[in-house]
């Protein structure tokens, strides 16, 4: 009998420094009134010059673990999910196995699909589990984005923050994920991106130049089509109607996306989880951290049935929909 792959622990980190929207009128052209009613988005997080992504990842990860009642060394996988690695290599999953006294061996990747990236980790993970190629892995999210911002744009420096999420996966015959399906269309390249890089334009990088660029309100209507799309072939791909599902788990982009995507599901919005207002858009990290949040607050129980959705560059977007 194949194993469902079952979320047995959750964990979250935020930066301790906090950037309100106040904070950001000082430093660029905006107001408070505009980035709330545009976005719903109040304060954000922002790691320390010192604190680098894989330090958010180890504090997430370390509270999944204890959530899950294992030990480091039961981990056989570590996924991480980040656009904002700490270095080109080693990977962070490989840094954090290390920090964390992982099971050495046990394999440890990165995973690139921005704002997507945990939901691509999560579907990478289920099927190492369903087909016996690991039994307890750490899937994480993490992201230090406000380092690849460019912070005299408002268009776009006003949108992000930094932090983490994980969960602990494991092999369970009685319920978990149930399905995920994951997309592509790299023919969106230019509407959001980071221009430079490691092979192409690395002196712009050096330059300090590989920042973030957004066309905004095309990403905008892209994304409200998209991931309405993707909520009917979640529900068609398991049987499911619109009113099984208990609770929507989606990225923390925009406000205005999340509440399209809960009118598409006909779901009241006290059945939405959503921590845009606190964390801003964390990228990789938003829909861990948000799930955390919702599981620790007591709102998602056990056994409930959970969208999580996720779009984001590349443009990649993905769902999962999972038995807690
Ligand atoms: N403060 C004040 N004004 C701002 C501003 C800011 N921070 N940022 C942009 N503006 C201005 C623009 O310059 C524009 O002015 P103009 O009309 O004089 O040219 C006006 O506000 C409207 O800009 P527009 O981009 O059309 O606004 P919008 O309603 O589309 O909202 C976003 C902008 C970015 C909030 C919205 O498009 C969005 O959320 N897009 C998707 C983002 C996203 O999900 N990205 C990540 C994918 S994972």
């Amino acid at each position: 009998m194949t194993p469902y792959a079952r979320i047995t622990g959750t964990g979250g980190y935020l930066p301790t420094r906090v950037l309100s929207n106040h904070d950001l009128e000082r430093m660029v052209d905006t107001t408070d009134e505009w980035i709330t009613e545009r976005t719903g988005i109040k304060k954000r997080h922002i790691a320390e010059p010192d604190e680098s992504t894989c330090d958010l990842a180890e504090a997430a990860a370390r509270r999944a673990l204890e959530m899950a009642g294992r030990r480091p060394d039961e981990v056989d996988l570590i996924i991480v999910a980040t656009t904002t690695p700490d270095r080109i290599f080693p990977s962070t999953a490989c840094l954090l196995q290390a920090r964390l006294g992982a099971n050495t061996g046990a394999p440890a990747f990165d995973i690139q699909a921005v704002c997507t990236g945990f939901v691509y980790a999560l579907g990478v993970a289920d099927k190492f589990i369903r087909t016996g190629s690991a039994r307890c892995a750490l899937v994480i999210g993490a992201e230090t984005f406000s380092r690849i911002l460019d912070w005299t744009d408002r268009t776009t420096c006003v949108l992000f923050g930094d932090g983490a999420g994980a969960v602990v996966l494991e092999a369970d015959y009685e319920a978990g994920i149930l399905s995920t399906h994951l997309h592509a269309d790299g023919r969106y390249e230019s509407l959001l991106n980071v221009p430079y890089g490691i092979s192409e334009g690395q002196d712009r990088l050096i330059a300090g130049e590989g920042k973030v660029r957004m066309r905004g309100s095309e990403v905008f209507k892209i994304a409200v089509n998209t991931l309405g799309r993707i909520v009917d072939e979640s529900l068609t791909a398991n049987g499911l109607d619109k009113s099984d599902i208990d609770w929507l788990v989606p990225h923390q982009a925009n406000i205005r996306i999340i509440n399209a995507t809960a009118r598409k599901l006909s779901m009241p919005m006290d059945r939405v989880v959503v921590t845009v207002d606190q964390h801003g858009n964390t990228s990789a990290a938003s829909v861990p951290l948000a799930f955390d949040v919702a599981v620790r607050d007591g709102r998602i129980r056990r056994d409930e049935l959970v969208l999580m959705e996720a779009f984001g560059g590349g443009f990649t977007w993905g769902s999962a929909v999972l038995r807690f």
